[in-house]
């Protein structure tokens, strides 16, 4: 920087200190007001009588309805079947459809981990817990820590850690799939995600409960990666940072119609290595997890990797659902538009006005997830969701020509003695083409949660695919293969 900065520099600098102290005071102040506001409107809102009364261990949906049955039997839909161009799920009733088998680079891409033998498409909350139970991955030994996500998991952790959630989560990964499930059984918990899990039951506010996602915001409110679309980590940065961010007491209320849905549907590493871990650290972005994956150890002190690739040897990295980390990159995010605007849109039953608990694609019911903000008619909205999806699409399979291509050139190096060494190079791009483009196939909007983000990413692998092909040519000829491609440029 400049080193003969004047007095009037300085001067300006305090002064801009001084009103951005001020500002972030203000700001402080109107978020509190406004979360007021919506507090007080939220009890009003949800003056119900009750008749039952509800605890933390009340897991079995059922119980709520009583008191909540509108919104009861609206999550009970979620076990109906639903399907769009490319959401919900394809296949019969009894199970979804092979997205691999739809896809063959997918299982290409996935030789040497469980996801080659059993990867199909998502489907109502509702299946969650048999979806899980009954998937061939868990044919190779899975950690306890799948429950996280699957299950109605919490008593199970207070249980587990003498009263201590935190704690008893930290068991988790250490205990099999089969025995922490068994468990689950038996304390009568075998419920997919339920009321309890989103909402403190004697306030019905909505709460995060998650120690996975509870702890990884911490780490992200720490980090001085940009969140411009998580307000509240902002105001508690600015605010004196006194206590650890803690996502319950710190957020807004808007945000927690985001964050109960980023308990699960994120990025995560989970296996008996390491205790269950959400990457953000460094930030939301891919480069940011990749970064995040890149240092990363496992507890013996390793060098962290998902999986060996069967045919090249690639250490490489398993992207899985990132559509919170993917939807804080775009501008409905950046826009105070959060996954239940959209997912779980208000609807009126009677009289009342509820949230739609048959949490779906917003594509079936465009009239209330997108008309009361976007005035273009129905079928407008459809075109304009399609037209990014066709895009997306086409990229992605693009990605996957192009991953199967430098996997293929890899292998033929190889058949033909190429020096191991000399193929290393080609290996770190599968990895870092690879991670980005399973990045994009595993987030499950198709690219509409942050279109051009989606485009950086999936132009980001091709790039390195076919770098990873110029590669193995290099290392063919015996030519250096240190010259630089500036394979870094695109990280940032
Ligand atoms: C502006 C509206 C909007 C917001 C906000 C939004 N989504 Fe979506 N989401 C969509 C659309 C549109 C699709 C594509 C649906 C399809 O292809 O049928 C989608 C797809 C999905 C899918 C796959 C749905 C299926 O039927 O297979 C999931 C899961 C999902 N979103 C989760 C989330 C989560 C979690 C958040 C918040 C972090 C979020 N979405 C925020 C509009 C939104
Ligand atoms: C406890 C973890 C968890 C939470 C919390 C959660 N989900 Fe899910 N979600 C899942 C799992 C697991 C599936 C896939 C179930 C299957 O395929 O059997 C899923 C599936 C979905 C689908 C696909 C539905 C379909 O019909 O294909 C959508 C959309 C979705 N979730 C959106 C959301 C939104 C929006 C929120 C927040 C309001 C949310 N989820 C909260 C775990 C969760
Ligand atoms: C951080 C939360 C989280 C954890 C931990 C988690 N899942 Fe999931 N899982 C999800 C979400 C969200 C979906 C729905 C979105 C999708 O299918 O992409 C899902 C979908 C699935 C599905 C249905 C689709 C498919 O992939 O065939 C299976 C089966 C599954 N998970 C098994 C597992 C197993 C086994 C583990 C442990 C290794 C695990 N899950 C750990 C969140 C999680
Ligand atoms: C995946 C998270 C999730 C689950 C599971 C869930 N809810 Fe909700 N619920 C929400 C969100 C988000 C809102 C909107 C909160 C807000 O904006 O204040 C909400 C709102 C509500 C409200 C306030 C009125 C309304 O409809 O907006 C009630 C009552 C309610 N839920 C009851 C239930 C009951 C009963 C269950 C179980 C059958 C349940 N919820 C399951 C996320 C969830
Ligand atoms: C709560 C309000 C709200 C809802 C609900 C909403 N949007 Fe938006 N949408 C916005 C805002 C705000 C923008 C940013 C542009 C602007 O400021 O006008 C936007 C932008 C968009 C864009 C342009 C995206 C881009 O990257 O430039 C598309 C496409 C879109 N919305 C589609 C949808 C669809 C489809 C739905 C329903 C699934 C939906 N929106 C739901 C408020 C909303």
């Amino acid at each position: 920087m400049n080193e003969t900065r004047s007095n009037a520099w300085y001067q300006t600098r305090a002064a801009f200190g001084v009103l951005t102290a001020l500002v972030a005071l203000a700001a402080a102040g109107v978020t509190a007001l406004l979360m007021n506001v919506s507090e007080r409107k939220a009890e009003r809102r949800m003056g119900y009588a009750r008749t039952v009364s509800l605890t933390e261990d009340d897991t079995d949906p059922a119980k709520w309805a009583t008191d909540f049955p509108i919104q009861y039997d609206l999550y009970k839909k979620t076990a109906l079947r639903t399907a769009t161009r490319f959401g919900g799920h394809a296949g019969s009733e009894a199970l979804p459809e092979e997205k691999i088998e739809r896809d063959p680079w997918l299982e290409r891409m996935f030789r040497g981990y469980a996801f080659s033998i059993d990867y199909r498409d998502r489907r109502g909350h509702a299946y969650m817990l048999h979806d899980q139970e009954n998937t061939k991955r868990l044919t190779k030994p899975q950690s306890g820590s799948c429950l996280h996500c699957h299950a109605s998991v919490m008593p199970l952790y207070r249980e587990l850690g003498d009263g201590d959630a935190m704690a008893g989560f930290e068991e988790t990964y250490k205990l099999s799939y089969q025995e922490v499930n068994a468990k689950l059984h038996e304390m009568g918990h075998a419920h997919p995600v339920s009321c309890v899990d989103c909402h403190e039951p004697t306030t019905m506010e909505p709460r995060v409960t998650r120690p996975a996602f509870i702890r990884a915001m911490t780490e992200l409110a720490a980090s001085d990666a940009e969140v411009p679309a998580l307000p509240s980590i902002e105001v508690w940065r600015k605010t004196g940072k006194k206590r650890p961010y803690d996502v319950n007491r710190d957020s807004t209320r808007n945000e927690m119609r985001a964050f109960v849905c980023g308990q699960c549907h994120v990025e995560y590493y989970c296996s008996s290595k390491m205790p269950l871990t959400f990457p953000w650290r460094n930030g939301l972005t891919v480069d940011d997890a990749e970064r995040f994956w890149d240092e990363a150890k496992f507890e013996d002190g390793s060098e962290f990797v998902d999986y060996t690739h069967a045919e090249t040897g690639a250490k490489v990295l398993k992207a899985q659902h990132p559509e919170f980390e993917l939807w804080n990159q775009g501008i409905h995010a950046r826009s105070g538009v959060t996954c239940a605007d959209c997912h779980m849109p208000y609807m009126r039953v009677g009289a009342t006005k509820v949230s739609d608990h048959w949490v779906r694609s917003p594509l079936l019911n465009i009239n209330r997830a997108c008309q009361t903000c976007h005035k273009a008619s129905e079928s407008e909205m459809a075109a304009r969701v399609d037209a990014i999806q066709s895009k997306n699409y086409e990229l992605l399979q693009r990605g996957g020509a192009a991953i199967v291509d430098l996997i293929q050139a890899i292998v033929d190096a190889k058949a033909a003695g190429v020096d191991d060494g000399a193929l290393e190079e080609a290996r770190a791009l599968q990895r870092r083409a690879q991670w980005r483009l399973d990045y994009i196939a595993a987030e499950n909007s198709m690219g509409f949660h942050a279109p051009q983000e989606a485009a950086r990413i999936l132009g980001a692998s091709i790039d390195f695919a076919r770098q990873g092909e110029v590669s193995v040519l290099e290392a063919r000829h015996g030519a250096s293969a240190a010259k630089s491609r500036g394979s870094d440029s695109s990280s940032r």
